[in-house]
């Protein structure tokens, strides 16, 4: 049976492929971003005790209370943000559903999804699956801004929503004040939703985290996504979840609940029990993995590699040029045989394959000792 039309160019994610290669070479993986070290360990032993307790069976639906009720509180204490835990947070399995979901759920086949690129592969896929088409403005490295005229010209009759990522993977751009206000202006005058997939919220090493609903006339316009993988270090929970109005909530819950209805239910007390740690938790958190970010930059600039600022999440982008090599794609697939490590060409999150040929993405959130070993072995880059 041949795949469906609309997966035509999904086959195999590029972080499928590249852990395979991991594995079959031996090389340190520095492609895949997922730590190599549990998170915290009261959120661990609240997962086994509710596992003892019994709590193993379908949580409702939309997620249990106490953890929807987490979520709200932790929107209130970051960021100021009213959501109300029964009718406006929807528990997700991963961040990963949610944005699915949305896209299912927001979206009429034929409408435009506007995106930035290098995107977050999901998100094409989930626009397929949807029937919905992206228009992509480009991230332009090394600063990774963006045209406001490119932007406002993308937009059609038909675009639906603009699908956000910040912090951004892979680049590790955090999206400016400014930037946001642009985006938001523009939602404004054209009357667009915002999906804002914020992952990497509590992953800022420079700047600020800006959630976009917090801008004047945005709360009501926008369903926020998160996720306690990378905040807690637990990313093969999957427990994710959208926020927001009502009316975009609900959205999502009715195609949710057709996908995987609920999942997780001792994972989703774990998250509760994680929101609910104090400020020191998610200040050494950001500086655990800021002391990560400089030690892989140093290491890579050490090569030669030209490296981009990543002020965010747990990846940094070198630009393969600075060392005389201009594809990406090649450089990747080569580089378990030249040097033991893996890594993620960038150019499979663009569609201007020229915008992201030369590039390549490292994540640093491995432990020193790898990040070490990895550096060592790309020192053969510059031998
Ligand atoms: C930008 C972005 N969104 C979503 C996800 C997926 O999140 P989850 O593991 O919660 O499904 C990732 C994971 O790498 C990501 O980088």
């Amino acid at each position: 049976m041949a795949l469906a039309a609309r997966f035509d160019g999904f086959g195999t994610t590029i972080f499928a492929e590249m852990t395979a290669l991991a594995a079959t070479t031996g090389a340190v993986n520095l492609g895949q971003g997922f730590p190599d070290t549990d998170g915290p360990a009261e959120v661990r032993d609240a997962a086994i005790d509710a596992i003892r307790a019994g709590h193993n069976q379908y949580p409702p639906g939309s997620g249990i209370p106490e953890l929807r009720h987490a979520i709200a509180a932790h929107q209130r204490r970051f960021y100021d943000l009213e959501v109300d835990p029964d009718s406006e947070v929807l528990v997700t399995t991963g961040a990963t559903e949610a944005i699915a979901a949305a896209m299912l759920g927001l979206c009429e086949p034929g409408d435009e999804v506007l995106t930035f690129e290098p995107y977050y592969d999901s998100y094409a896929a989930c626009i397929a699956m949807a029937g919905a088409e992206r228009r992509v403005v480009t991230l332009r490295a090394p600063s990774y801004a963006f045209s406001i005229a490119e932007l406002e010209a993308a937009v059609t009759d038909r675009t639906r929503l603009v699908l956000l990522n910040s912090p951004h993977n892979p680049t590790g751009k955090v999206f400016t004040r400014r930037e946001l206000e642009q985006v938001a202006a523009l939602c404004a005058e054209r009357d667009l939703v915002v999906v804002t997939d914020e992952v990497y919220e509590h992953l800022v090493f420079d700047g600020e985290h800006i959630p976009i609903a917090t801008l004047p006339g945005m709360r009501d316009r926008t369903l926020t996504i998160s996720s306690g993988g990378k905040t807690f270090s637990f990313t093969g929970w999957k427990v994710g979840w959208v926020s927001g109005p009502h009316s975009m909530v609900d959205a999502v819950r009715v195609a949710k609940q057709y996908l995987t209805y609920a999942s997780g239910t001792p994972f989703q007390r774990a998250i509760a029990v994680g929101l609910a740690l104090d400020d020191t938790y998610y200040a050494s958190f950001a500086a655990d993995l800021r002391a990560k970010r400089d030690r892989l930059a140093a290491g890579l600039a050490d090569t030669g590699l030209e490296v981009f600022p990543s002020a965010g999440t747990y990846f940094l982008t070198v630009d393969i040029r600075s060392i005389g090599e201009s594809d990406g794609m090649e450089f990747c697939r080569s580089l378990p045989g030249r040097c033991g490590v893996v890594a993620v060409p960038n150019v499979v999150f663009y569609d201007d394959v020229d915008a992201g040929r030369p590039l390549v993405r490292f994540t640093f959130c491995k432990r020193d000792s790898v990040l070490d070993d990895a550096i060592d072995r790309l020192g053969a880059l510059a031998r």
